[in-house]
């Protein structure tokens, strides 16, 4: 039987990190660590998202601002906003939550958020300094950075010539997930919905991430004895066992079948969602250090 790896602690861990490296910044350097969240629209998984960043940046001491914007918002007038955070010294890390309505391109407003606030690491300078290499000036996306927190947490610091399969190639998650493992010298490969025999190719896998968000795709027989296995997917489906009209979460991964196989997995929910915010509240810290020139904690 697999470890469980228990996402809500090794979460627990880098929020104590953040909420004393952001006391002894305030006391060294009167620097509070800012963070701004700007919602368009009335998605609710995305206002739930939301409300529990900003409940967290509270939590850690940070001054905390959401800007709430109507669903027929004008892309001109979101940028607006954006060139505004961007010149507030008060605040040292700008999300913007995605997906934008259709109207908006999302790309435009991603690029106007300075790199050095980009606390989702999406703009362009950042998705270039993490695939050459120049970590310590970059953002690195949340999920998969805390994706690697979990599987240092398992398998240690040196997973030098392990062989990584990530099942999913988006920009938010299986493509930076591959460079991390890439610049921790794993033997890395992109699986995807083209993939010839995927089942065959994840089983070569010590690390397994599944990220494409189709419910439970990834089965017990894909799964290499022993692996390590990480489940980004969040995905809601019915669960009429629990009654009329009830759903739950389940993630990319067939839990209790990879269970019995896997050397560790990250459970759905309570493995890697818990890690995306403590890993902004993380990023939004080492933003405010920078400006202040103190160094940032390591996680
Ligand atoms: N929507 C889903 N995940 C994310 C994320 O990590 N950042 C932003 N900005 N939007 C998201």
């Amino acid at each position: 039987m697999a470890q469980r790896i228990d996402g809500r602690a090794v979460a627990d861990d880098v929020i104590a990190s953040v909420k004393a490296g952001a006391a002894s910044l305030a006391e060294s350097s009167g620097v509070i660590p800012g963070i701004a969240v700007v919602i368009v629209g009335e998605d609710p998984a995305s206002q739930v998202y939301v409300a529990s960043k900003s409940r967290m940046a509270k939590e850690c001491g940070f001054h905390s601002v959401q800007h709430t914007l109507p669903e027929d918002t004008a892309e001109d007038d979101l940028v607006a906003l954006v060139e505004t955070l961007n010149a507030d010294a008060s605040i040292h890390g700008i999300l913007v939550q995605l997906p934008l309505p259709d109207h908006v391109d999302d790309g435009r407003i991603i690029q106007t958020i300075v790199p050095e606030k980009d606390v989702d690491g999406f703009h362009f300078i950042n998705v270039g300094k993490l695939v050459t290499g120049e970590t310590d000036s970059a953002f690195v996306p949340c999920t998969p950075e805390g994706s690697m927190l979990m599987i240092r947490r398992v398998l240690g610091d040196d997973l030098s010539g392990l062989s990584a399969v990530v099942v999913g190639r988006s920009n938010i998650v299986g493509k930076p997930m591959a460079h991390l493992l890439l610049a921790a010298n794993c033997t890395v490969t992109i699986a995807h919905s083209r993939t010839k025999d995927l089942p065959a190719l994840a089983r070569t896998a010590d690390i397994l991430v599944a990220a494409v968000g189709r419910p439970e795709m990834v089965r017990g027989d894909w799964v290499k004895p022993g692996a390590t296995v990480i489940d980004v997917g969040i995905n809601r489906i019915d669960a009429p066992e629990r009654g009329e009209g009830k759903t739950r979460l389940v993630g990319d991964v067939a839990y209790a079948e990879a269970e019995a196989v896997a050397g560790a997995i990250t459970p759905v929910p309570g493995g890697v969602g818990p890690m995306t915010i403590a890993m902004l509240m993380a990023n939004t810290l080492t933003s405010a250090c920078r400006s202040a020139e103190v160094a940032p904690p390591k996680y």
